[in-house]
């Protein structure tokens, strides 16, 4: 069921960012690339963690994360690792495992998984796993660029694994060692970045609010302390049950990045402005969405447990028709009379959407299934659908039930569940 959720909100993604943005294109780029390209990138060099161990009780904790969960007086992000090694120890900051307060000095840790190509393991053979989507897009720019005959503003996004060696992982799905993101690079003009950036930020606040994510548990975490190849970078980030958490990313990432594989690469970035005939290497606009995250988001929103009007109570899954793993569930009154039937209204609706079938317990256990797993809409099939040709659809959230020939049956779901 897990996979069926994470389908939708992929698919929901690649409607908004690639179907419906003008001039996208989807990419699916390799995972193991030429390490210069990570050189090129900064991540050899500078993708770590800063982290530190009690001495006490021998864990180890990222420096920032332990700031951050003392105060919001200081970012720990705008501070050098020896400015937070002060600060911890200035304010006794406890270690979240033994409660003391005696830890090493700060070591940088490199995040990124290393292994190896071809037969022998040295240092020349080393590859490494991608810690980022975004390079497979930098690296593969010309090529998008030439082939769809793209110009100058366009897109490239991808849906892919990402991998770090991360030390902390934790709280469900939020920071994992393997994830997939869902990255859109729009390639455009120097000078024209900024207000492409301010338009991005909004453009993925509205897609998590129409996903089903209440504007009021989303906020904008704008930058104070920017990477240096940076101008601009905001987090959009979600109320989790354990605090505020990023979900996504807009950065002005300029040109950093292409200039960086032209100089690692010796192969020119440039594009050719057709119309001005101008020479120039573009500027990037990032959009990042972390689907794992997203989708725990999702979770969190969408469960209930609720208390019905009779007093009994219901756990229920909300979520929006299109994230739900399945669409419709299909259920005979009685499965001695109407199962052949409901067999068949299943088998002919499997074709459009994913659909259950359920034939065991009373009706009303067989609604809270559905309503536990999130399923929008339950059929039942009964003498009416043998002798009429009409079934009852049962709403998950307002559990009303309306009448509808079965001609009518697939239409009626099918707008229901357009995202
Ligand atoms: N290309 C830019 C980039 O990778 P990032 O902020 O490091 O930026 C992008 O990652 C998104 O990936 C984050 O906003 C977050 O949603 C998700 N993400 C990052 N690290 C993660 C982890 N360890 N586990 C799950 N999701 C993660």
């Amino acid at each position: 069921r897990s996979s069926r959720i994470k389908n939708s909100v992929k698919d929901a993604w690649r409607k908004r960012f690639i179907q419906e943005n003008d001039n996208s294109f989807e990419l699916d780029a390799a995972i193991l690339m030429h390490p210069r390209v990570w050189e090129a990138s900064g991540h050899v060099g500078g993708f770590s963690d800063p982290l530190v161990d009690c001495k006490e009780c021998k864990t180890r904790h990222r420096a920032d994360h332990l700031i951050e969960g003392f105060t919001s007086d200081v970012i720990p992000d705008t501070m050098t690792d020896e400015e937070m090694i002060n600060y911890i120890r200035e304010n006794n900051i406890p270690c979240p495992k033994c409660g003391k307060s005696n830890y090493t000095d700060i070591r940088e840790f490199n995040l990124m998984f290393e292994t190896h190509r071809g037969v022998i393991k040295d240092d020349k053979s080393v590859v490494y796993l991608r810690p980022e989507n975004a390079q497979g897009e930098y690296v593969n720019f010309l090529n998008v660029q030439r082939t769809m005959r793209a110009k100058v503003p366009f897109g490239i996004g991808q849906i892919g694994k990402a991998f770090r060696n991360e030390i902390t992982p934790g709280n469900f799905t939020f920071r994992t060692i393997e994830f997939e993101q869902m990255e859109h690079q729009l390639f455009c003009k120097p000078g024209t970045d900024l207000e492409i950036y301010e338009h991005y930020k909004e453009y993925a606040k509205k897609f998590f609010i129409d996903l089903g994510l209440p504007e009021e548990k989303l906020r904008f975490h704008d930058h104070d302390k920017l990477v240096f190849y940076a101008s601009a970078a905001c987090d959009i980030e979600y109320k989790y049950p354990f605090g505020y958490g990023e979900l996504n990313g807009t950065h002005d990432r300029t040109d950093y990045d292409l200039s960086q594989h032209q100089k690692f690469s010796g192969k020119a970035q440039d594009y050719l402005d057709p119309e001005t005939n101008e020479k120039y290497i573009p500027y990037v606009v990032e959009s990042t969405v972390g689907c794992d995250r997203l989708v725990l988001a999702l979770l969190c929103e969408a469960y209930e447990e609720q208390t019905l009007e009779d007093g009994s109570t219901r756990e229920v899954m909300h979520f929006k028709p299109f994230i739900a793993p399945y669409k419709v569930a299909v259920l005979p009154l009685v499965k001695k009379f109407h199962s052949e039937k409901a067999n068949e209204v299943y088998r002919e609706l499997s074709k459009y959407f994913m659909c259950t079938y359920d034939e065991s317990g009373n009706i009303g256990k067989r609604y809270r299934r559905e309503d536990v797993i999130g399923t929008p809409y339950c059929i039942t099939i009964d003498d009416e659908t043998l002798n009429n040709n009409t079934v009852t659809i049962r709403d998950r959230d307002t559990m009303e039930q309306i009448t509808l020939s079965l001609d009518e049956v697939k239409d009626y779901i099918k707008e229901k569940i357009e995202f």
